[in-house]
């Protein structure tokens, strides 16, 4: 079964702070894309990677891959995205081109996942998952809240159980077929999801989580850049 990864990679970072696009700064002197692109290209079974640019910046990423190796098993395409996310690894599903059987779709914010970890997705669904989502249990408890707005106090409504959450993270792992028709018929009725793993879940497919990795952690705010060129060092090291 031939297995391809899109990586949206198109968002703006607005929580990461004024700069370029999140996936092109750098980490430890590469841009975060150019390692979640070798964290997909590290798997033996991913023998395509199809990265989703910022609308304006599919030649500046398209010569940025050239620029830096991947292994020659690896082909890569590079599309320009959307407005959301969600938008965004749509038109990466539209590039897939025939042949590929199994989708993950991994976010550029996510550089470091180990190769472990994408294996175990990719095993997962060619084992008869349809749609696996790499998870962590909870360090912090939660608490649904009554969104009041403005800083004022707000209302707890419910404290789910703790042992029973998990915190997602990427690469999920999808047969083609019911991915590109969960992103279709989602699209149609204007509904959305956090997650691609969600958009499944509302077609009534069954999801299966297995074991994530603290280094998939996303980059989402700049405390999240120093843990993450931590970790590369820690590696080098
Ligand atoms: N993404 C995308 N297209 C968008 C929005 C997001 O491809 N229109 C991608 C991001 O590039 C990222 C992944 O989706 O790799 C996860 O999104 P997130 O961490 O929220 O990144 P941003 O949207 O860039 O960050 P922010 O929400 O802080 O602006
Ligand atoms: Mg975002």
């Amino acid at each position: 079964l031939r297995t391809a990864a899109v990586i949206p990679a198109a968002g703006r970072g607005v929580r990461l702070g004024p700069g370029a696009p999140k996936a092109l700064r750098a980490l430890n002197g590469t841009p975060m894309l150019v390692h979640a692109v070798r964290a997909m290209a590290a798997s033996r079974a991913v023998s395509l990677v199809v990265v989703v640019a910022p609308a304006d910046g599919a030649p500046e990423v398209k010569r940025l891959l050239d620029e830096h190796a991947l292994p020659a098993r690896t082909d890569y395409l590079v599309v320009p995205g959307g407005d959301t996310r969600q938008e965004s690894v749509r038109l990466g599903l539209d590039a897939l081109p025939e042949g590929v059987d199994i989708v993950l779709v991994h976010d550029a914010a996510r550089p470091l996942v180990p190769v472990d970890t994408v294996d175990a997705v990719v095993e997962a669904v060619r084992d008869g998952a349809v749609a696996v989502v790499p998870a962590m249990p909870l360090a912090d408890t939660v608490k649904e809240v009554e969104p009041v707005g403005a800083g004022a106090p707000e209302p707890v409504v419910a404290t789910p159980e703790r042992s029973r959450l998990r915190a997602v993270q990427t690469p999920q792992g999808f047969d083609r077929d019911t991915l590109v028709n969960a992103h279709a018929t989602i699209a149609l009725t204007g509904d959305g999801a956090t997650d691609d793993a969600g958009l499944v879940e509302r077609l009534g497919a069954p999801v299966v989580v297995v074991p994530g990795h603290e280094e998939a952690f996303k980059v989402t705010r700049p405390l999240d850049l120093v843990l993450a060129e931590a970790v590369l060092a820690r590696r080098r090291a």
